[in-house]
């Protein structure tokens, strides 16, 4: 039987590469982005793999839209779930100038839609599934030496807890659950003087979730399999 995936932010960067190393392991990928008619890398990626590569719109912003996704899926159940799809929101910001909208669409994004996402399909996991939160070390209490980035950093250390919830609510039916920090990595996101590219931080990942079990489930992985402090 063919591993089924599903990817959020599939579109670019880390997303993008899961689906290739996916695609290349063999399973079949259901790629969640805005706007399938414009993800190029996505529609090569469908013609080089025919019955193998969904592409499904998905706008994390709109909870609403998840129902839809669980319509879609119908009988079949998922063996991967990746919640990749993440933003920075402000960037350099002093002290003095943050607003409350700043922390509006990043917690939205980051918190509220990977919570409600995996709450939408929980009933539609395999039973020895496994769900990737793409965290963040930016996340870590412990690791900031540095201050600064209040949205970014309060988002990935809500979406900590919410991995770690998960992962005690979802073991009675078998799923594990891993919170990522993947490196710091080429990507809009990461820039380019990022320390790694994406097809490294995912193979790295990748062979995480292979090992995963239930008894890793709820821990905050870097990409290379070292456990990192919260
Ligand atoms: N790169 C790094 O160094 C780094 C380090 C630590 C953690 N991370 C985390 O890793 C994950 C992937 O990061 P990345 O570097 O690949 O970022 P990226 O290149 O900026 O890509 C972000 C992805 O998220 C999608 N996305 C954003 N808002 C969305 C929304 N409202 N609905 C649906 N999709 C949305 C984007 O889609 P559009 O193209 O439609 O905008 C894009 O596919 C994120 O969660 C990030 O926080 C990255």
């Amino acid at each position: 039987m063919t591993t089924l995936t599903l990817i959020t932010g599939a579109n670019r960067g880390i997303g993008l590469e899961f689906c290739r190393q996916s695609l290349a392991h063999g399973d079949t990928v259901i790629a969640c982005c805005r706007q399938p008619e414009q993800a190029d890398a996505l529609q090569q990626l469908a013609l080089s793999h025919p019955n193998q590569l969904e592409l499904v719109a998905l706008e994390l912003g709109e909870p609403a839209q998840f129902d839809n996704l669980c319509a879609y899926l119908g009988e079949r159940k998922l063996d991967r779930l990746i919640c990749n799809a993440g933003v920075y929101g402000p960037k350099g910001l002093p002290l003095g100038e943050y607003q409350a909208d700043h922390f509006e669409q990043v917690m939205k994004i980051n918190v509220t839609a990977p919570m409600l996402l995996v709450q939408a399909l929980h009933p539609h996991l395999a039973g020895d599934a496994k769900v990737a939160l793409l965290s963040s070390k930016m996340g870590s209490i412990t690791d900031n030496g540095s201050g600064g980035s209040y949205v970014y950093r309060a988002s990935k250390a809500a979406l900590n807890a919410i991995g770690k919830s998960l992962a005690i609510d979802l073991q009675p039916q078998g799923t594990s659950v891993v919170l990522f920090h993947p490196g710091w990595v080429q990507t809009a996101m990461g820039g380019s003087n990022a320390l790694i590219t994406p097809e490294v931080s995912v193979r790295g990942m990748r062979h995480v979730l292979e090992q995963l079990s239930l008894i890793d489930s709820g821990k905050f992985i870097n990409y290379d399999g070292v456990e990192l402090p919260w």
